[in-house]
């Protein structure tokens, strides 16, 4: 239940990024030595990676203490036979990042996960993976997957779809297949892969959309910190955005440039943003954000930029009726497969409030200067949806109630009372 607010201030440290956490504990299985990962995402889709590498073998533990360590003993790039299926729970990141490492192993791996995972698509990973000599049974494309490992072959890839999960997908297989492997992406997408696998030791080099990795190098175990998830913080962000007095500290937060471009849709709907304390970790940038809520103008969110934003499009499209011109979002097609089916949810949710709102194919169109009334509403079992509103709900007229807000929990499990410590009413 979400009552409306007068204003967000404070400060507040994200949990580790979901994206880095992933690809460090994928990482780190495969790499020779101890790694020890600080401030590991607390959401349950990392949980799903660590469980199936224990599954396959891999000895890791989470140590006690505020700071979510978990340290992990590299196995080297050969992993152990699962002797039951692979639970990749709700997982997207997992059974396709996942995918790329279990196809170069030789054993058959089965990978299955929960309704959602289950309604959304692998050929992306299937066709590539397969050319590279695996080979994958599916339900039509999607899971549970069945993996046969092989030796594999490196190979030069177009990619059809912008996803950064099966661009890491493959990189990794690529790490471990014979020669060398090459992926043109067709936009820039995030690159905590690239940046992940260079911090482990692996050489790789990239040339505009492309990216290239040489097979058989070994991977050596680090000391890192994950830096603080900016799709968590992007809801504390549009928050602070609806309140002309909010003030917001986030600390220790990912920058990473191909990550940041919610900063700039901000900065330019009116939002004040100073960063502090910039450094770099392991490739990762990271920084202090001071933020200071001012009007809120519209946005158009098309081609790369939504490529860009595509996890944060949900909070956006939630908190566009209080802008003064509305907000556009075109060429997101994907987002009708993500853990639901976003664009429709998205608007449902949005007509349940009251407000004016066109669905479209690629995306919807909101109108501005709308207000909107609390009213049940429903997660569709999706976390990035159940977080959104109740960001919208803190500037409607009456309560909000998110049924089925525990999702929450799979990528941000302290989320709604990381919020409540944050509104003033
Ligand atoms: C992710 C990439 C995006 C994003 C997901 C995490 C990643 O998915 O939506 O939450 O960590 O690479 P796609 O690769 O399907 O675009």
């Amino acid at each position: 239940m979400v009552r409306p607010a007068r204003n967000v201030r404070g400060s507040v440290g994200l949990p580790g990024d979901k994206s880095i956490s992933h690809r460090y504990a994928l990482l780190a299985a495969i790499a020779d030595g101890t790694s020890r990962l600080e401030n590991f995402s607390t959401g349950a889709d990392c949980a799903s990676t660590l469980g199936c590498l224990r599954s396959l073998g891999v000895k890791w533990e989470r140590q006690d203490g505020a700071d979510n360590v978990i340290e992990m003993q590299g196995a080297g790039l050969s992993l152990t036979a699962p002797n039951q299926p692979l639970d990749c729970g709700n997982s997207g990141s997992t059974i396709r990042m996942l995918s790329g490492i279990v196809a170069g192993q030789r054993f058959v791996s089965e990978m299955a996960g929960d309704e959602s995972l289950s309604r959304r698509p692998m050929e992306r990973i299937i066709l590539p993976l397969t050319s590279m000599g695996a080979q994958i049974a599916s339900q039509n494309g999607r899971p549970p997957l069945r993996i046969t490992g092989a030796g594999l072959k490196g190979i030069h890839y177009k990619m059809p779809v912008a996803s950064a999960q099966v661009k890491t997908c493959l990189l990794f297989a690529g790490l471990l297949a014979d020669g060398e492997t090459r992926i043109e992406e067709p936009l820039r997408t995030r690159d905590h892969g690239e940046v992940a696998l260079r911090a482990f030791g692996a050489h790789l080099e990239r040339k505009g959309n492309e990216v290239w990795i040489r097979g058989g190098q070994r991977l050596q175990g680090i000391e890192a910190r994950v830096p603080g998830d900016l799709s968590s913080a992007a809801f504390f962000l549009c928050a602070a955005a609806l309140f002309s007095g909010s003030q917001l500290t986030l600390t220790n937060l990912l920058m990473n440039p191909t990550r940041a471009r919610l900063l700039d849709i901000l900065v330019q709907m009116g939002l004040r943003i100073s960063v502090t304390q910039l450094e770099e970790i392991h490739g990762e940038v990271v920084g202090t954000l001071q933020v200071e809520g001012g009007q809120l103008k519209g946005a158009t969110i098309t081609g790369a930029d939504t490529a860009a934003l595509i996890d944060e499009i949900p909070v956006l499209a939630a908190i566009a009726p209080y802008t003064e011109q509305g907000i556009e979002v075109r060429d997101a097609k994907e987002l009708r497969v993500k853990e639901s089916d976003r664009i429709s949810s998205i608007a449902a949710n949005l007509r349940a409030m009251g407000a004016q709102v066109e669905e479209l194919e690629d995306g919807l169109k909101i109108p501005g200067h709308q207000s909107l009334r609390g009213a049940e509403l429903e997660s569709f079992g999706d976390h990035r949806v159940a977080m959104a509103f109740s960001i919208a709900a803190l500037r409607a007229h009456g309560e909000t109630l998110i049924r089925g807000s525990e999702c929450a929990a799979i990528s941000y499990p302290g989320f709604f009372s990381a919020l409540e410590g944050l509104v003033e009413r």
